[in-house]
C-alpha cells in the first residue's frame, strides 16, 4: 500500500519554493491592496493621487489575480503537503475549509474588482503595458453592486486571513509543530 505522503508529488514535508514564494507575495499584496483601497476611496477629487491610486490598485490587482491562478495551478500540478498527523480531525477540516474560503474570497475580490472597473464599457489598465477590455455588461447598476460585493470579499478576506495567521502562529509557538516552518 502507498503511504499517504506519497499520494501527491509535493506532499513530502513542505510546500515547494514557488508555492511558498507565491503564498507570501499574495499575503503582502492583499494587505497592501486593502490599505490602498481604503485610502484611495477617501481621496478628494483634486488630490494628485485621485486617478493614480486606482490605476495602481487595478494593475496590481490584475497581476495578483494572475499570480493566484498560477499558484492554484501549481497546487494541482505539484500537490501540497498533507496535514500533520498531530492535528486533530476538526483542525484538518477547518484548515481545508479556510483555505478553500480564502481562494474563493480572492477570486470574488478579483471578479468584482474587474466588474467595477469595466462598468460602462471602460477597460481596466494593466500598468502602462495594455488594457483589459470590458468583455460584457453583467447587470444593471454594475458599478454599485460589484462595489458592495468587492467590499464584502476584501473585508472577509482580511479577517479570515488574520484568523488563519493566528492559527499558524498558534501551531508554531504553542504546539511547536512544523505547520508554519513548511511554509517558510
Ligand atoms: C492575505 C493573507 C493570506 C492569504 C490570502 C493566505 C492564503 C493561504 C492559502 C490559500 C493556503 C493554503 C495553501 C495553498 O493552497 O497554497 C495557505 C496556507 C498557509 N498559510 Fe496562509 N495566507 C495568508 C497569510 C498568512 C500568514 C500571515 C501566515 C502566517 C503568519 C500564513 C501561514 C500559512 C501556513 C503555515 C500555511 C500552510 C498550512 C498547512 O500546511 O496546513 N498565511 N495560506
Amino acid at each position: 500500500m502507498i503511504p499517504d505522503n506519497e499520494a501527491i508529488p509535493a506532499a513530502a514535508d513542505r510546500y515547494t519554493l514557488p508555492q511558498r514564494g507565491l503564498h507570501w507575495i499574495t499575503a503582502i499584496t492583499v494587505v497592501g491592496l486593502f490599505a490602498v483601497g481604503l485610502w484611495m476611496t477617501d481621496l478628494d477629487y483634486y488630490d494628485p493621487w485621485y486617478h493614480k491610486a486606482p490605476f495602481w490598485h487595478k494593475s496590481v490587482g490584475l497581476l495578483l489575480a494572475t499570480l493566484v491562478a498560477v499558484r492554484l495551478a501549481l497546487r494541482f500540478v505539484q500537490g501540497h503537503p498533507l496535514p500533520l498527523n498531530s492535528h486533530r480531525q476538526w483542525e484538518k477540516i477547518l484548515a481545508t475549509l479556510t483555505h478553500i474560503a480564502l481562494y474563493l474570497l480572492l477570486f470574488g475580490a478579483f471578479a468584482s474588482g474587474y466588474l467595477i472597473s469595466t462598468a460602462d464599457n471602460r477597460p481596466a489598465p494593466f500598468f502602462d503595458l495594455f488594457e483589459v477590455p470590458a468583455l460584457f455588461t453583467a447587470f444593471e447598476h454594475q458599478e454599485d453592486i460589484a462595489g458592495e460585493i468587492h467590499e464584502i470579499c476584501v473585508w472577509g478576506l482580511v479577517i479570515l486571513a488574520g484568523l488563519h495567521a493566528l492559527a499558524a502562529l498558534k501551531h508554531h509557538f504553542i504546539d511547536r509543530d512544523t505547520t508554519l516552518r513548511r511554509m517558510l
